[in-house]
């Protein structure tokens, strides 16, 4: 699939508005406001944190050329600014990394020193066609393990990987039973925060356990990118009910 500019993938949400499609709404205000730097302003990170920016977080959207951030944080609003991605390691409580997975070592050697105590979201899919054999490795493992190899010293947390972006530009708030989002984390009190986050987004999240976990939601799993909800994300990976 061709990978859509910054302005592009804003130009979606703007044409999707225009033909009726459910745009991005407003949640409610978020009950504890953090700062959340992100690392990766693409298609997931830029979609995520426009939603979390409109529900009253801080947020911080860095690129290696921040100057291509503008019309992102304009359509942010005030509670958005841009940087670079060592901004937005240093800015954010919480860091969402949406970079490539192939850049996640990189990322990690760069920055998981900023981070070192923080609470920290990966989204990352490994792709060996994108990534090349650490993606394979990384999927033989699964990312929750393969991610905290390459972020030492975070809280790390798997979540919001098995959303396309578009599910997440498209479904937000949705009215009735919302989409339900798979969790994984080995920190009880990070697992709690990005939780809220998920709540925050526009989401319903779903606590699958340690990240040892993780694996059950990674690609081409029976609830990556399907579109359940959280009962139905509940009763594939046989998790207890809510
Ligand atoms: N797109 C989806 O529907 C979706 C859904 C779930 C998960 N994901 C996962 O989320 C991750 C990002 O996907 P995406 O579709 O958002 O990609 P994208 O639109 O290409 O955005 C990725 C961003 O990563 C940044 N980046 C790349 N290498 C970097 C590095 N070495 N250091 C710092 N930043 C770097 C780039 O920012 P600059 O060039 O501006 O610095 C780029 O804007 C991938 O792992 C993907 O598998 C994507």
């Amino acid at each position: 699939m061709a990978l859509l500019t910054r302005r592009d993938i804003l130009a979606l949400i703007t044409v999707s508005a225009a033909a009726g499609v459910r745009p991005i709404r407003l949640g409610a205000q978020a009950a504890t406001p953090r700062r959340i730097g992100i690392i990766g302003s693409g298609q997931q990170g830029g979609s995520l944190g426009l939603l979390w920016a409109k529900a009253g977080h801080e947020v911080l959207f860095s690129s290696r050329h921040p100057d291509q951030l503008k019309d992102l944080v304009d359509k942010a609003g005030p509670n958005a600014r841009s940087g670079f991605p060592q901004d937005a390691a240093a800015f954010g409580d919480v860091v969402l990394i949406a970079v490539p997975y192939g850049a996640l070592p990189q990322v990690g050697k760069d920055y998981a020193a900023m981070m070192k105590g923080k609470v920290v979201i990966d989204v990352g899919n490994p792709r060996e066609d994108r990534d090349g054999p650490m993606a394979a490795d990384a999927m033989a493992r699964g990312t929750g393990v393969a991610s905290a190899e390459y972020l030492p010293g975070v809280r790390l947390v798997r979540a919001l990987s098995a959303l396309s972006f578009m599910q997440v530009q498209k479904e937000a708030h949705r009215a009735g039973e919302k989409l339900g989002v798979p969790v994984a984390g080995d920190d009880a009190e990070a697992v709690k925060i990005v939780a809220a986050l998920v709540t925050d987004a526009g989401f319903d999240p779903v606590i699958v356990g340690g990240l040892s976990r993780a694996k059950e939601f990674d690609r081409n799993t029976p609830v990556y990118v399907k579109g359940l909800t959280a009962k139905q994300i509940r009763e594939a990976l046989k998790l207890p009910p809510a």
